[in-house]
């Protein structure tokens, strides 16, 4: 039976309902023997894409009073190219326990080492350690690099608004040495929010770039200081506004809170969400208490009950519980972490979970707290 569609094609419904024995047929009799050979293409990927890469710590510098750019080299190999705007994944042992955090790369990549630039966290295990205790010389196994907050020529506008707050900017540095070194080629206009004048990281060098490469443009925007030089308050609709609207992709990269500010505001702009790209970095926002509940995880092979804490990401009890959970972007963004919730209450920051996760009761741990003892499964 042929059924009519459009003008001039039709659809031949037998084949249509044949089509599924067929592939069937086709599966069955595919090759199954294991294959005993490497194709060139994947052996170059796994070249480009290491698991793990060593690094050493070549050179440590101070960037405001609680930031230090470390600069790390590649201990054998080359380190595998990036784009600006990427991330990598650091492992740090500190007491005995196994953390990973990301941190976005800030120089340029036409340079042979990476520089990932650190701003301390209160209570921060990892950025304490880092800050305080880490000296040149030392040795870090890292992963990546990773992520898709680049610029892209096809995608994206030729003029970039990147909407920066606090060390949001380390991504948006990356791009502004890139387009410097010539390789991104865009404009690149920087709102750069942040409370004090001295708590602005690259001040020097982003004022240096403006002046000498005519595709840089950095307004900065303090909120807790008057200072006729600068904006005061904070990143407005009226500032964005004032970049012609249809003329500019938009970079955001900061804290959760301030990505939700700037949200409304794209919002009351109709501004599509196809020229917003952003890069959001998690703080503890959610009014939780410092109580203690039992977290079960059920991996592969194991069931373990460890103590987690209300107003700690289940990933970070699973950390300190020496568990190896899967977690890559600890934001909620990437996706790797998901786990199943098999009993229990949580709550969560993440505001993108899909649908069907919701249904089937599927978690992101980097950003869910228990309200109550838990058993998730992990589905790595
Ligand atoms: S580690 Fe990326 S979503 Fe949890």
């Amino acid at each position: 039976m042929k059924l009519k569609i459009g003008l001039n094609k039709d659809l031949d419904m037998l084949k249509f309902k044949n089509l599924g024995l067929e592939r069937e047929k086709a599966i069955k009799n595919a090759f199954t023997d294991s294959i005993t050979f490497s194709y060139k293409a994947n052996e170059i990927a796994k070249e480009i894409h290491r698991e793990k890469i060593k690094v050493i710590i070549s050179k440590i510098k101070v960037e405001t009073m609680d930031t230090k750019t470390f600069v790390l080299k590649a201990k054998e190999k080359d380190l595998p190219i990036f784009k600006a705007g990427q991330y990598i994944v650091i492992d740090v042992m500190y007491n005995n326990r196994l953390y990973k955090r990301c941190y976005s790369i800030s120089s340029s990549p036409k340079q042979n080492t990476y520089e990932i630039t650190v701003k301390r966290v209160r209570n921060g295990i990892v950025s304490n350690y880092l800050l305080n205790e880490v000296k040149e010389g030392m040795e870090f196994t890292i992963h990546g690099p990773f992520g898709q907050f680049t610029y892209n020529e096809i995608r994206d506008k030729n003029n970039i608004l990147a909407l920066v707050g606090g060390s949001g900017i380390t991504p948006i540095m990356s791009l502004a040495r890139a387009i410097d070194d010539k390789v991104e080629d865009c404009n690149l206009t920087i709102l750069y929010g942040e409370n004090r004048e001295k708590d602005l990281i690259f001040k020097k060098e982003l004022d240096e770039l403006e002046k000498k490469n005519k595709k840089i443009k950095v307004v900065y925007v303090l909120s807790d200081e008057i200072n006729s030089i600068y904006e005061t308050g904070f990143i407005s609709k009226e500032l964005i506004e004032s970049y012609e609207i249809g003329q500019y992709s938009y970079f955001i990269c900061g804290p959760l809170h301030f990505y939700h500010h700037l949200n409304e505001i794209f919002k009351e702009l109709d501004i599509p969400n196809k020229y917003i790209r952003h890069d959001i970095y998690k703080e503890n926002e959610l009014e939780l208490r410092h109580v203690k509940h039992n977290l079960t995880v059920i991996t592969e092979d194991a069931k373990i009950t460890i103590p987690c804490f209300e107003d700690e990401p289940i990933t970070k009890a699973m950390e300190e519980g020496k568990i190896n959970a899967p977690r890559k972007c600890l934001v909620g963004v990437c996706g790797y972490c998901r786990s199943k919730l098999i009993d229990g209450k949580i709550k969560t920051e993440n505001q993108s979970v899909r649908q069907a996760d919701k249904k089937y009761n599927y978690i992101h741990p980097c950003v869910s707290y228990p309200l109550s003892d838990i058993t998730i499964k992990l589905c790595k």
